[in-house]
Formats: structure tokens, C-alpha cells, sequence
């Protein structure tokens, strides 16, 4: 079976916990490529990534390819399970009304139809309550397509203490592994 997982990294501070998160698949003998945001490239720096995976990043949709398909379809198709940690209010509403404006939104567009997309959101904890955002999540479960890790509650990197925060790399994993059985 392909054990290679598609990991999409957004803009949010929780980004340096997706790294422990590639430690542990890579343990497993997973073959991990990161998709990052440009926003998520402010966060955490993608040799950061590169280094953990041994394996490139990709940011770019409009890099010059080598196999003979575009980026986006390649790496769509390579993958065996996707999962995007941290979720960005911002990238999880694109990819609820199916925005394909950056590498990550086009390439989660673009899986097939059976591969398993794990969604770990993160974020302050009145964005999480905003309505829209709400809307949009349930926009995403009503697909009955995604698997939807809902964000935990506890203190959060801005300060305040509310739902918002990303579950724990192991959680991730777990759920990576199990979606694969
Ligand atoms: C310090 C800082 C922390 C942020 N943390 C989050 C976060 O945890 N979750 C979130 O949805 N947005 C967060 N943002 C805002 C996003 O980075 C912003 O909405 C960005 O446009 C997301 O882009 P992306 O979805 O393409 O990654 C943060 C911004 C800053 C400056």
C-alpha cells in the first residue's frame, strides 16, 4: 500500500506543532511533501519542513514542473491521504466554496474522489465562533467527504482562553493512521 501523505500547511501559529507531526509520520516510514501557504511561510520556515520530510516543499503553483504534469495534479495524485495542520480560517472557507487560488486550495481541489482528507483547524477563538466561519465548517461536514478534527478548547497562543486550538500532532497522526486502515 503508498504510505505517502500530502501535509498543507496554512497560516497560523499552531504551524510549529505540524512539525513534531511530520516527525512522527516520517518515524512510521511515511513519505511526506508539504504544501505551505505564502502566509504559512511567515510562520515557520520551509527548510524547516524540507529538513524533516528530506523531501521538497512546495509553495509555488507556477513553478516549473518536471514530471509531465502540473504540480498541482501530481502531488494531488500522489498522495494516499492529505491532511492540512494548522487550518486556516482563511483556507478552510476557500476550500468550503472551492477556491483554487494557491497551491494548497488547487491541490486539495484536485484530490480524487477516495482520498481521505484530514482537516485540523486552528485559530483564535472568536474566529472559530464567527458565523461565517461556522457556516462554513458545517458547509464542509455536510459533504460527508472530509474528516473534520473540530478545534479543542484551552489557552491559545493570543492570550485568550476559548475553542481555537489545534489537536495534538499524536491526535493527527492517530487519525491519519486510522483513515488509512
Ligand atoms: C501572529 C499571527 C497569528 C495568526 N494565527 C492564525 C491562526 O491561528 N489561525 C488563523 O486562521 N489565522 C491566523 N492568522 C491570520 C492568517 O495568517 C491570515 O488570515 C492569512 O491570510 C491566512 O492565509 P492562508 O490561509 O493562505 O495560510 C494569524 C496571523 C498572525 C499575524
Amino acid at each position: 500500500m503508498k504510505k505517502n501523505i500530502l501535509v498543507g500547511v496554512c497560516g497560523g501559529i499552531a504551524s510549529y506543532k505540524t512539525c513534531e507531526l511530520i516527525r512522527l509520520l516520517v518515524k512510521d516510514a511515511f513519505n511526506v511533501k508539504v504544501v505551505m501557504t505564502e502566509s504559512a511561510t511567515r510562520f515557520v520556515s520551509p527548510l524547516v519542513f524540507q529538513t524533516l520530510c528530506d523531501n521538497p516543499v512546495y509553495l509555488d503553483m507556477f513553478a516549473l514542473f518536471k514530471e509531465d504534469r502540473p504540480q498541482h495534479i501530481d502531488i494531488a495524485q500522489w498522495a494516499s491521504c492529505a491532511v492540512i495542520a494548522p487550518l486556516s480560517a482563511n483556507t478552510l472557507s476557500k476550500i468550503a466554496s472551492g477556491i483554487c487560488d494557491n497551491l494548497l486550495t488547487t491541490v486539495i481541489c484536485a484530490l480524487p474522489g477516495n482520498t481521505k482528507l484530514i482537516l485540523a483547524p486552528a485559530m483564535n477563538n472568536c474566529m472559530w465562533e464567527n458565523p461565517l466561519i461556522q457556516k462554513n465548517i458545517q458547509t464542509l461536514k455536510n459533504l460527508k467527504k472530509y474528516i473534520i478534527m473540530p478545534a479543542e478548547k484551552g489557552e491559545l497562543a493570543c492570550g485568550t482562553y476559548g475553542q481555537g486550538r489545534m489537536p495534538s500532532p499524536e491526535d493527527i497522526y492517530s487519525k491519519i493512521k486510522s483513515a488509512l486502515r
